[in-house]
């Protein structure tokens, strides 16, 4: 595995490699079993996979873990290696950011809610950075993961919105026995809010299993966010048409159950995705 903190070294390497598909896999390192089945489908996708490890200022607001979040270097590359990743991308602020961190693109209404009602300049901060990285390494796919699915619409359309040709690709979010979603903030919990976490993924499950069941979309939600609150400080919990994020109609089939909640100083978000039958 090749490593390079420029974009200048890391186009030209890729550049001699174009007639290959190129696949890339955006991160903030931190990486855990969910980040390298990431890599497994950049695989399956592209005979090129590159790997970014950049922990993204634009995207963290003032109080939240930028300074704080996971640094796990040694043992990200070592896992990197293990998979056979052609290219780790390790680029500073500065090459990310050459002409400083504003920006002119706006993820627009999608951007606004859910998560992005707690955190307003969230998603403005992660279109920057992967148009950024869209165009420093060019790739036909780039892949992400469930677990972030506002970002993954959001990605979506910004690929849309700025004519990107690049294929986007999802897998569905990994979870730990227990059925907690991983995520490299899973680290911050305590080992008895560890415990408790699972609960809020059985929570979603039950949700989705009384919504089969036929039990109304405003019960259903209205029994989840009791229980959760019961044992958690809930950002949100909404219910929605899981193509984009809207109400569901009666022609919707993909539904979403999508939270975020917060429990001994760490902030944890889920979701579930499925089909309605009888429609
Ligand atoms: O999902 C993430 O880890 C980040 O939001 C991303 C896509 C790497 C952008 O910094």
């Amino acid at each position: 595995m090749q490593i390079f903190t420029t974009e200048k070294d890391l186009k030209l390497f890729l550049d001699s490699l174009r007639n290959n598909n190129i696949a890339l896999v955006p991160t903030m390192g931190g990486l855990h079993e969910g980040h390298l089945s990431l890599v497994d489908k950049a695989k399956s996708l592209a005979q090129i996979v590159v790997v970014s490890i950049f922990v993204n200022p634009t995207q963290f607001a003032r109080g939240e873990d930028f300074d704080d979040y996971p640094n796990t270097f040694d043992s990200d590359k070592l896992l990197l290696e293990s998979k056979k990743v052609d290219a780790l991308f390790l680029p500073s602020k500065d090459e990310i950011y050459p002409h400083g961190t504003e920006s002119d693109y706006k993820v627009g209404d999608i951007g606004q809610i859910l998560c992005g009602a707690f955190r307003p300049t969230h998603f403005n901060g992660v279109a920057q950075v992967v148009r950024r990285f869209f165009e420093i390494v060019n790739p036909n796919y780039a892949v992400f993961g469930e677990k972030d699915f506002q970002q993954l619409l959001i990605i979506k359309s910004l690929v849309k919105n700025l004519n990107f040709k690049i294929k986007i690709e999802s897998i569905p979010t990994q979870r730990e026995e227990d059925g907690l979603a991983m995520s490299t903030r899973n680290q911050y919990l305590s080992d008895l809010d560890r415990e408790k976490a699972p609960h809020f993924y059985s929570v979603l499950s039950d949700t989705r299993d009384a919504l089969l069941d036929g039990k109304s979309i405003y019960d259903a939600r209205e029994d989840a966010l009791n229980t959760l609150s019961k044992s958690f400080e809930v950002e949100y919990l909404e219910v929605l048409d899981a193509n984009n994020l809207t109400q569901i109609e009666t022609k919707t089939t993909e539904i979403i159950i999508i939270s975020a909640i917060r429990f001994g100083g760490t902030r944890l978000i889920d979701n579930l995705v499925f089909r309605r039958k009888n429609v």
